[in-house]
């Protein structure tokens, strides 16, 4: 797995910053003196940095941008990085500060002189999860990240604050290694077993096998994986920090180790991507890992269907009729419309097995999302106004782009069979609501539930803000809040 960056956080002291090597960031705002130990290094420069202040560029950045001094004369460091961030600042923007520093690979010692900015927890948090790399398959020279060294007025009150933060982290880092992984080494064998180890962490995990998923009737998510040579498979993860009366939010993840679309296969062009599909679970995995992490004081189950979607002698063909967990007959018109089999019967199981007091399912389930909302937004679906609208703030608040879209008995209709109870494609108009409609008859008629389309968002093909390129993490920290503001205390 990737080695996340180390960040500290140190007294600050004047003495030696003049001697500091590497690299050093300071904040900075147009309209108020520069920080003590920040003009004890302007004055060493001969004034180089107050003058960036006042210059034409600084003045064009936005919040949490910034610009670089290469070899200031007068300093060992070997660049100064300038952010512009008032002290009085939200925490999006101290996020983005922090990110802006971790975006460029740094594996000199890095000091960032934060004394007394009230967000340094914050800025330590974006600079982490920006700085995230996956490198692990390059056997090249590359030198890891250098020590960070966060210089702060009261080293062990920002340390406490930034300890739900590093859960957080954590739980964003297991995301996106999951997601990152190539589906040679990412197999359901090797995905269980990841889940497995959180046990350590207090997380009671049990996997279920092909013979009892065959026992519980899940034919449509085993349908899907039996071109397999990797059995499907079903993950329960549960978190118990509430009381014990109380009635668990399940958290359900698509979780389709390599999708090439079965017999219904895939064009080659673009098909590695698909190492992805498996996003949904990795975002509930890294969830329930910062709720374990930070001892979360509710219940939360997590539920992941592992599968593979191949093409062989045994896979599933369009055409056939499978039978649902619960009972509703299937018509699999196309083979690559896999997730929402998988989904409706581990959405079932929940149900029948927690009666959750919400349900929220997360997966890579549309190409058509991307058309609707590009890579800025995930789809939001939902039963439920209060429970929904609650996301969507969370969502907000953490800067992950989220749109509601429609359910409506019309695009139900359109879900209707030849031969069976529905049919699992029904062309590509409204393709993602078709999609949700489809989950949703899995759903009892009182059940609160949120299904998030993350096809266009759990994958970046170029850095976004937060993420590089690649697994994004998207809906860890927006959960993380949800479950923080809506179901604890
Ligand atoms: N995993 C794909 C959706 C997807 C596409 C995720 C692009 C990420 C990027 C899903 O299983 C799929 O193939 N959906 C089909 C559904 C169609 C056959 C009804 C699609 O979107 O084309
Ligand atoms: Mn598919
Ligand atoms: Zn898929």
């Amino acid at each position: 797995m990737s080695q996340p960056v180390q960040i500290r956080f140190e007294e600050a002291q004047e003495a030696d910053l003049t001697a500091l090597t590497g690299q050093i960031a300071i904040f900075a705002d147009a309209a108020a003196p520069l920080s003590p130990l920040a003009r004890k290094l302007d004055r060493a420069a001969k004034g180089a940095f107050s003058r960036a202040v006042a210059s034409d560029a600084f003045a064009k950045l936005k919040p949490g941008e910034g610009l670089e001094l290469a070899f200031p004369a007068g300093l060992a460091a070997d660049a100064v990085q300038i952010l512009r961030l008032p002290k009085r600042t939200d925490t999006q923007a101290a996020r983005k500060a922090g990110a802006v520093i971790g975006a460029a690979h740094r594996s000199q010692p890095l000091t960032v002189l934060a004394e007394g900015h009230p967000k340094s927890a914050e800025i330590a948090f974006g600079l982490a999860i920006r700085a995230y790399e996956f490198e692990i398959y390059r056997s090249g020279e590359k030198k890891p990240w250098g020590p960070v060294a966060f210089r702060v007025t009261k080293p062990e009150e920002v340390a406490a604050s930034a300890a739900p933060l590093a859960a957080l982290a954590e739980g964003v880092f297991f995301t996106r290694d999951l997601i990152n992984e190539p589906a040679n080494v990412l197999t359901t064998f090797e995905f269980a077993a990841r889940l497995a180890a959180m046990q350590e962490l207090g997380l009671d995990v049990e996997i279920l096998e092909e013979e009892e998923l065959e026992r519980l009737g899940m034919r449509a998510l085993l349908g899907v994986g039996q071109g397999s040579e990797s059995p499907s498979k079903v993950v329960v993860m549960q978190w118990r920090g509430g009381a014990k009366d109380e009635a668990p939010l399940a958290l359900i993840g698509k979780g389709v180790c390599f999708d090439t679309g079965g017999i219904s296969l895939k064009p080659a062009a673009g098909m590695e991507d698909m190492v992805m599909d498996m996003g949904g679970a990795g975002t509930v995995a890294g969830v329930m890992r910062t709720l374990a992490l930070r001892k979360a004081k509710t219940n939360v189950v997590g539920i992941v269907g592992l599968v593979e979607n191949m093409p062989d002698g045994r896979a599933q063909r369009p055409g056939d009729v499978v039978k649902s967990m619960k009972g509703d007959t299937i018509e699999v018109i196309n083979t690559d419309a896999e997730g929402r089999l998988v989904l409706a019967d581990v959405l079932w199981y929940a149900q029948e097995r927690f009666s959750p007091r919400g349900m929220i399912d997360l997966a890579t389930l549309t190409g058509a999302v991307i058309v609707a909302l590009g890579n800025e937004n995930a789809g939001v679906f939902s039963n439920d106004d209060t429970l929904c609208n609650a996301f969507l703030k969370a969502a907000e608040a953490e800067a992950e782009g989220a749109w509601r879209l429609p359910l409506g008995d019309a695009y139900d209709a359109m879900l209707k069979s030849r031969v069976a109870d529905m049919r699992n494609s029904c062309g590509r108009e409204a393709g993602s609501i078709t999609a949700a409609q489809f989950l949703q008859r899995f759903v009892k008629a009182d059940m609160p539930w949120i299904h998030l389309d993350i096809a266009g968002t759990a994958w970046a093909k170029s850095g976004t803000a937060f993420s590089p390129k690649g697994a994004t993490g998207w809906g860890v920290r927006a959960l993380n809040r949800l479950i923080q503001d809506r179901f604890e205390g």
